[in-house]
């Protein structure tokens, strides 16, 4: 039986991620797969539908209501010339799951359990189909244990607040949204994240530790790339 390589990212918010996780799997021409937008984009669709209030409360959801929109839910990635465009059934959502409303609810739908349930075996047929650089909060502890290749990656939350708030500037997002909200939003969303009571945000213990404070897009890459060519060759 042929065995995928898989390849497990993961790390706080605007850690850099999807970016080096992009150029890596264009390099070795595996799949990536961006765990985030399927959260985000389930979040979309349980506001679309009327199940959260942008104050945010996800304890008022049903387990039933919550099952009903993730079977009513396709997720799909299609490849574009800058990246990759995320398909919520048949709409494209690419930059709606980026803007701020996302942004502030998503942690709260990632933490129900039904909802992790089923986006983890969404991701492990997707692993199990493809080799894959995944990225995420729970890969490596949860999505694919037995990853080859698990990295963490991480970086000052004032530099990461600097990254996104250049990158949403360059891209048109939230526009009027300063530095100093970005950085209390992206806080929030990591200690959301790291203190939820199912697959928290945390280093595997067989994860290699990368902190990309103060270093280059194509130095990180440099880096992870040796780390996969020794652990596969
Ligand atoms: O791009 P950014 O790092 O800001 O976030 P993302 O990777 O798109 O993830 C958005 C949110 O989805 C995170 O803040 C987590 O709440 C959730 N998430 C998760 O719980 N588990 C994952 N494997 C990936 C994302
Ligand atoms: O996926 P994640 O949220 O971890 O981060 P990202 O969306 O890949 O990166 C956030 C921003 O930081 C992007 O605009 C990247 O171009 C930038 N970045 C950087 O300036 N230097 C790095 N070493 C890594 C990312």
């Amino acid at each position: 039986m042929k065995t995928n390589i898989q390849v497990a990212i993961d790390g706080p918010a605007s850690a850099g991620k999807s970016t080096i996780a992009k150029i890596i799997a264009k390099n070795l021409s595996y799949i990536y797969v961006d765990t985030g937008a399927m959260y985000r984009t389930i979040t979309l669709a349980a506001i679309n539908a009327g199940l959260i209030n942008l104050d945010g409360d996800a304890s008022e959801i049903s387990d039933v209501a919550i099952q009903q929109l993730l079977q009513a839910t396709q997720i799909t990635f299609k490849p574009s010339d800058d990246g990759q465009l995320v398909f919520l059934n048949e709409q494209d959502v690419s930059e709606e799951i980026r803007q701020s409303h996302v942004n502030n609810l998503v942690s709260l739908i990632a933490a129900i359990p039904t909802v992790r349930r089923d986006l983890v075996e969404r991701q492990r047929i997707i692993a199990n189909e493809n080799n894959v650089i995944m990225d995420g909060r729970d890969i490596g502890t949860t999505v694919l244990p037995h990853a080859a290749v698990k990295i963490f990656l991480v970086a000052s939350v004032a530099e990461r607040a600097q990254r996104r708030y250049r990158e949403n500037q360059l891209k048109g997002i939230d526009t009027k949204i300063t530095l100093a909200e970005i950085e209390a939003s992206i806080e929030r969303r990591d200690y959301l994240d790291s203190h939820r009571e199912v697959s928290p945000l945390t280093q595997a213990s067989d994860a290699i530790l990368v902190d990309t404070t103060g270093v280059t897009i194509n130095d990180v890459v440099n880096e992870i790339t040796t780390i996969i060519n020794n652990k596969i060759k």
